[in-house]
């Protein structure tokens, strides 16, 4: 039998636990190959979240290259980094943390990103689960992006499930509306992965335990004690994840869409963000094509957004639980 080879990515993260999370899929996984790791301000600044990356990429005894990036949103003002849900080092307050040697690369998120697509056309996937500022300047340093990267999968976004940062806004949105609705307008093959799907797949602490109780290995640790902080925040926030002490994996969900996107039920649709006012930061959908909108912005000119709607939640946990219990750790 032939199998393909893995999907090359470039991981554009804000670590951040559930980017914790993510990671460690896409590590794990036989059919996905990261090639890089770009860093944002989002979860934490981008300071820590450049030392998050090193530090998670060391543990697990990788050395991927790591860049630092957009530091703040393009247009409007900084606001403070969430320490609330992801910890102030955004990795669930660790108690200590172990010394590595791994340096960053010297590259801004959107050079490297730039330079790695120019160097294999057609081939990098873009996995963005942080607010897009890296993406957005990417594609203005080069124009030619969309045509030169494989395709663009980002965790961010709802449509129909009420926001996370505002009434109508999904975080990762946001942090940046004027960056997120550069990307959605600019021409990719884009699949957004949003509240309407991470939603659905609660995952429960226990189950970072029994992975961490099957490696026993410093990697699956942090991420064992990251997760029970975050858990900590949502369980306060929802009874229904209170009842089986969990999170919402979101940003996992963009790795799982990628290597088994036969468990979502997605739409075709133009996409725009709201980048003012009360609605700032909604993904809006445009999910009627045969009508002709008398506004502008809603023309045949914006590019098609394919957006996952449904999910198989339960199918999505069995996947992360096999993935992160195989032997993807060396000592
Ligand atoms: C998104 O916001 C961040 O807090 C998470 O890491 C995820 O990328 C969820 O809205
Ligand atoms: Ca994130």
């Amino acid at each position: 039998m032939i199998t393909a080879p893995p999907r090359k990515v470039i991981y554009d993260t804000d670590p951040g636990v559930d980017d914790a999370m993510a990671l460690y899929y896409a590590l794990a996984h036989p059919a996905i190959e990261v090639v890089g790791i770009t860093t944002t301000f989002g979860n934490v600044t981008v300071e820590q979240a450049a030392v998050n990356a090193l530090y998670l990429n060391a543990l697990a005894g990788r050395s991927i290259p790591v860049t630092q990036g957009a530091a703040a949103p393009l247009v409007k003002p900084l606001e403070p980094p969430p320490a609330h849900i992801h910890g102030a080092d955004g990795l669930g307050n660790l108690p200590a943390r172990t010394l590595h040697r791994h340096q960053l690369d010297p590259r801004s998120s959107a050079r490297f990103t730039v330079d790695m697509a120019r160097a294999n056309p057609g081939e990098i996937t873009l996995v963005a689960v942080g607010p897009l500022g890296n993406l957005s300047q990417a594609l203005t340093l080069e124009p030619q992006l969309p045509e030169l990267l494989h395709e663009v999968i980002i965790m961010g976004g709802s449509i129909l499930e009420p926001g996370n940062a505002s009434p109508v806004a999904e975080a990762n949105i946001w942090n940046d509306p004027h960056a997120a609705d550069h990307v959605f307008t600019a021409g990719w093959a884009l699949t957004m992965v949003g509240l309407d799907v991470t939603h659905q797949v609660i995952l429960p602490v226990s189950l970072f335990k029994k992975i961490a109780d099957h490696h026993r290995h410093p990697a699956t640790d942090t991420l064992h004690h990251a997760v029970g902080f975050y858990a900590n925040f949502y369980s306060a926030l929802y009874p229904h994840v209170a009842a089986i002490h969990g999170c919402f994996g979101h940003d996992v969900l963009a790795f799982i869409y990628l290597a088994s996107p036969e468990l979502f039920t997605v739409e075709m649709g133009r996409v725009r963000v709201a980048t003012q006012g009360l609605a700032q930061g909604q993904t809006i959908m445009k999910r009627k094509d045969s009508i002709d909108y008398p506004q502008n912005g809603w023309g045949s000119d914006i590019p098609l957004t394919q957006v996952c709607m449904k999910v198989q939640a339960e199918a999505c946990k069995a996947d992360l639980e096999k993935i992160l219990m195989s032997p993807w750790l060396t000592r």
